[in-house]
């Protein structure tokens, strides 16, 4: 028997978002059997203080937070070094908006460049603590890329399904792993019925968003990380680029256990999804007061990431925007553009486009007079620019 170290994980049960719900973490759990609700895990906070946090190295990565990671035995972590990002003081782009107090969470310096590793690499760790040797996903490609290299590090198979037009240097990235890759016409929505059809014949554990309960267990983290970084602060605003929701949803349940915890003080901030003018179906929901957003038609944007249509999570989303006094907001794909060489010039951090969407919906809550001028400000760039190269020469915004 391998020795389980007690107390790593204090992970207590799973809980249903939508009827309340509880489960037992200790088995292989999808989605809530009675409802469909997106399962969230709940920890004993007891243990957890400040000083246990600060005491330990940012090297170790989102692992210097496990007490509130859902692994029971660290033997199961399989990393590539995820997590433990730099939030970096964008003053020459404060100056120039006329913001007191502007952060980047640079996620571009991530295994795989992207934001996407450290829910994979918490939810690959925990399906195979439970048993797990084949995963799926459908993707539109970030997390595909992610998973194909961490199920390589891991040596088990994986399955994704992509959109066929997924920017072709990400395609070719996850082929680098050979993992199992299928394109398919459409965007995540057919890529994700791909699976299910899949599902009746192939043999594997669905890693989708919000369909486990702990890919958002390692976007939380980035809050975590956040609040340490700030001095055990919480910003005014958080502007986070919204696809299926989870690291907006991960930022949110990771700061409000802080705050359950004792160890957070101080408002929650607001938090403001941004999407892309070509795929807004949160924006739409948003701004008709409906608490389920409809399936937006023909998505298109060059930001790849946030083009999801339908997320599975819309209700939780739109939850979250409401209850922080957020707000959702769109961009067009020429303000991406045009974001991304801001950001590249002014502050030397090269966005890929769904990080500079957030630079160009931050443009658009001043303008709407959203935010004021004193309050301190996070924009979550998700990943590199230099994973885009293609799409951006293509685009004009590259020689
Ligand atoms: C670069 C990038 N940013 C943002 C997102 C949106 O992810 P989510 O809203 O699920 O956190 C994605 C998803 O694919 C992505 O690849
Ligand atoms: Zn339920």
């Amino acid at each position: 028997m391998l020795y389980v170290p007690p107390g790593f994980s204090m992970l207590r049960r799973l809980r249903c978002t939508r009827c309340g719900r509880t489960y037992d973490p200790g088995r292989l759990n999808t989605v809530c059997p009675s409802c469909g609700g997106v399962l969230y895990p709940e920890y004993d906070l007891e243990p957890v203080s400040r000083s246990l946090f600060e005491g330990r190295p940012w090297s170790m990565g989102l692992w210097k937070h496990h007490e509130l990671l859902p692994i029971k035995n660290p033997e199961n972590i399989v990393s590539l070094g995820e997590g433990g990002t730099p939030l970096i003081k964008a003053s020459r782009l404060a100056s120039k908006l006329g913001l007191r107090s502007l952060y980047i969470k640079d996620e571009s310096l991530n295994p795989t460049g992207m934001f996407k590793a450290r829910g994979i690499s918490v939810a690959l760790s925990k399906a195979l603590e439970l048993g797990v040797h084949t995963v799926g996903i459908p993707s539109a490609g970030n997390a595909g890329a992610a998973l194909a290299a961490y199920a390589a590090r891991a040596g088990v198979k994986a399955v994704i399904v992509m959109p066929e037009d997924t920017p072709r240097s990400i395609v070719r990235e996850a082929e680098a792993y050979e993992a199992e890759i299928i394109l398919v016409k459409g965007s995540i929505t057919e890529a994700g019925r791909m699976l299910m059809e899949l599902k009746k014949t192939v043999e594997f554990f669905d890693l989708s968003t919000f369909k486990e309960p702990y890919r958002i267990e390692g976007k939380k983290t980035m809050g975590f990380e956040i609040a340490e970084q700030l001095g055990w602060r919480m910003p005014d605003v958080i502007v986070y680029p919204t696809g299926g929701g989870t690291g907006l949803l991960g930022i949110w349940k990771g700061l409000g256990e802080l705050v359950s915890a004792g160890i957070l003080e101080g408002s929650m901030p607001r938090m403001i999804s941004v999407q892309s003018e070509g795929c807004k179906p949160i924006v739409e929901a948003f701004r008709k007061g409906l608490s389920r957003a409809e399936p937006y038609p023909n998505p298109r944007t060059i930001a790849a990431g946030i083009r999801v249509p339908a997320p599975y999570a819309d209700y939780l989303i739109l939850r979250v925007l409401r209850e922080s006094g957020g707000t959702a907001v769109s961009v067009s794909d020429e303000r991406i553009l045009e974001a991304a060489k801001e950001m590249a010039v002014t502050e030397g951090v090269f966005p890929c486009p769904e990080g500079a969407a957030t630079l160009a919906g931050l443009r658009e809550l001043i303008d709407q007079g959203l935010v004021d001028r004193d309050e301190s400000i996070v924009l979550i760039n998700t990943g590199a620019g230099v994973k885009y190269m293609d799409a951006y020469a293509e685009a004009g915004l590259l020689p």
